[in-house]
């Protein structure tokens, strides 16, 4: 069959939230133990996106090793996969300026985020710099990331054709049966990191307590037993959409709500609460092991790294060959 090569990021925002896991990184999971025979998959850590907004030296370097140890711990396997930190990978930023110099500004400019510094502006190229560089051909993303791809693909067209070569290769979107999260305490808004609300998010590694607190606390509605309807009772929905998530069955949102046909809040959220402490249990104990032995991170970040600059340095000599540098 033909060659993957399977290439996806996250940013170093510490201890990934509930959505993260079940919205993006169960899905690199399960694309490692679903691999085939040929298939080569990247993860990175993108700390240079992460500094598009500045933030303190200190909060960095925590959030960036407490994101490696979340990513062992739900059981990402060195041996089969590459992770690594993106500011690690010098060519990145190399082929970011290269790419710049053919890509168009419009897509940049009507994107309405750029507050800040320059970097947030041209975030999409370095996106695309972190894909191409290893030629990715299948790039697993979050809906809110398919108009960054599609400019990724733009890049390459417009980069391949100035230099007439074909030395870039444009990535296929991988579509993933991935589930939006949403808040515990607006279930209108998605769970995010960046919510000024603790209470909205359950992070991996919380505990069985911190879990029981959340989950009675999240939001539901008096609107009589569990029904599947994620326009009028999004609460319940989030709660069945997040048992799915854990279900060993693999049961849809709405078979769970069939299969609780009659049962009230409570029940609901009795078999949530079950579920979770399970599943993270598990997950807590591994990213708490990890944590603790530094040299053991040490060693993988630095064979991570290791790997990833040769899956780029024949990119880079091409398009280098291709351009005269
Ligand atoms: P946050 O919104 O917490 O800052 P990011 O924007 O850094 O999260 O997203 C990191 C990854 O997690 C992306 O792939 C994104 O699609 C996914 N993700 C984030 N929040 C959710 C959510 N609530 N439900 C599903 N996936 C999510
Ligand atoms: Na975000």
């Amino acid at each position: 069959g033909e060659k993957r090569i399977i290439f996806s990021a996250i940013q170093p925002t510490g201890v990934p939230h509930l959505g993260n896991y079940l919205g993006a990184l169960r899905e690199w999971k399960r694309l490692q133990d679903n691999a085939r025979p040929g298939d080569e998959l990247i993860f990175s850590i993108v700390d240079l996106h992460a500094i598009t907004v500045p933030r303190g030296r200190e909060e960095l370097v925590r959030d960036k090793t407490q994101m490696l140890a979340a990513l062992l711990a739900i059981g990402l396997d060195p041996n089969r996969c590459t992770i690594f930190f993106q500011s690690r990978l010098a060519a990145i930023s190399e082929l970011q300026w290269i790419l710049s110099c053919t890509a168009s500004t419009g897509y940049l400019s009507r994107m309405t985020q750029w507050k800040a510094g320059h970097g947030l502006f041209s975030y999409p190229i370095l996106m695309a710099a972190d894909i191409l560089v290893h030629r990715a051909t299948h790039v697993p993303v979050g809906d809110d990331q398919c108009q960054h791809l599609e400019f990724a693909r733009e890049c390459v067209t417009n980069f391949n054709h100035t230099y007439k070569t074909d030395c870039l290769v444009a990535p296929e979107t991988l579509v993933s049966p991935a589930k939006r999260i949403m808040s515990l305490t607006d279930p209108t808004k998605k769970m995010s990191k960046s919510d000024p609300a603790p209470k909205s998010r359950l992070l991996l590694t919380d505990t069985r307590e911190d879990i029981a607190s959340r989950i009675n606390g999240a939001v539901t509605d008096s609107a009589g037993p569990v029904t599947y309807d994620p326009v009028r009772r999004p609460g319940v929905a989030n709660l069945l959409e997040i048992l799915s998530g854990f279900d060993s069955d693999g049961r849809t949102p709405q078979q769970l709500a069939e299969a609780m046909a009659g049962e009230g809040m409570a029940e609901l959220k009795r078999a949530v609460k079950t579920a979770l402490c399970e599943d993270l249990g598990e997950i807590r104990d591994k990213y708490l092991q990890f944590l603790g032995r530094e040299a053991l991170l040490a060693e993988i970040e630095a064979d991570g790294m290791r790997k990833a600059r040769a899956s780029a340095a024949t990119t880079m000599r091409d398009v280098s060959d291709a351009v005269g540098l």
